[in-house]
């Protein structure tokens, strides 16, 4: 089984791929949505389940997605036409930093997918490029909630990215040239809840598979991200979701 098809079993059980309850979602996407006919464009929206919601809510509103991963983007299709609103959804197969939208959006979205573009200010260079003059970023990303041993930090800052402490990366953005005008800090409660159902899903895929060949592979990813997370970041890597405009 290749990572996006492991990825996408592993959020099959979650409301959305990061660790937010689905109350903090709808505020965040009320806070940002402010026309009846808003276009959201999601960068890396995976099963688009931002989008969905947010199609869902805003039965004027349409919307483009963008992800790399096929199986993420096949499941945005199903769930897009079982709820109703296929018409009203576009998404691309492609990679965020070769997107380019054909008209602005009121909303851009980019949630758990900095990594996509390098690092955290690097998104809000492209979202300024695709937004709309008085639309708004919904940006969703890890930071340091307590200093992390060593092996943790280079666990997680494996690629480009960096973290900071929040008040650290809030500044940051800030200081970029955008305005926070809501947020929302995950709870040590979402991300238990996000992490049992990412090791679950696969857990129990496993065990109902007990004949197929990844069923190892499987149980094995499930164990050592528990490992990782209950052994490593539980606690200390923190996410921070923010609706920003510009100065
Ligand atoms: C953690 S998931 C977040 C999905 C979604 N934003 C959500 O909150 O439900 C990160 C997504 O970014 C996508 N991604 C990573 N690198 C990408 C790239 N270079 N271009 C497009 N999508 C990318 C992955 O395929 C994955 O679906």
């Amino acid at each position: 089984m290749d990572r996006q098809e492991i990825s996408a079993l592993a959020h099959a059980d979650h409301p959305v791929a990061a660790p937010l309850a689905e109350g903090a979602v709808d505020r965040l996407l009320a806070a940002a949505i402010r026309r009846r006919d808003a276009r959201l464009l999601d960068l890396g929206c995976g099963a688009g389940a931002w989008l969905l919601r947010a199609l869902r809510a805003h039965p004027e509103a349409t919307a483009v997605g963008v992800d790399v991963s096929g199986p993420s983007l096949g499941r945005a299709r199903a769930a897009a036409a079982a709820a109703g609103v296929a018409e009203r959804i576009e998404l691309c197969q492609q990679d965020v930093t070769a997107f380019r939208p054909d008209r602005p959006a009121d909303v851009v979205l980019c949630v758990g997918a900095a990594h996509a573009f390098g690092e955290l200010l690097a998104v809000l260079d492209a979202a300024r490029g695709h937004l709309a003059p008085d639309g708004a970023v919904v940006l969703g990303d890890a930071f340091w909630e307590q200093e992390p041993d060593p092996v943790v930090r280079a666990d997680l800052e494996d690629g480009p990215q960096r973290y900071a402490d929040l008040a650290t990366t809030v500044a940051r953005v800030a200081e970029h040239g955008w305005t926070p005008v809501y947020g929302h800090v995950s709870t040590l409660a979402e991300w238990d809840e996000y992490e049992w159902c990412w090791t679950g899903s696969l857990a129990r895929w496993a065990l109902d598979h007990p004949d197929h060949p990844d069923r190892e592979q499987v149980l094995g990813v499930s164990a050592e991200h528990r490992a990782g997370w209950l052994g490593g970041y539980r606690g200390v890597l923190g996410f921070v979701t923010l609706v920003l405009r510009r100065q």
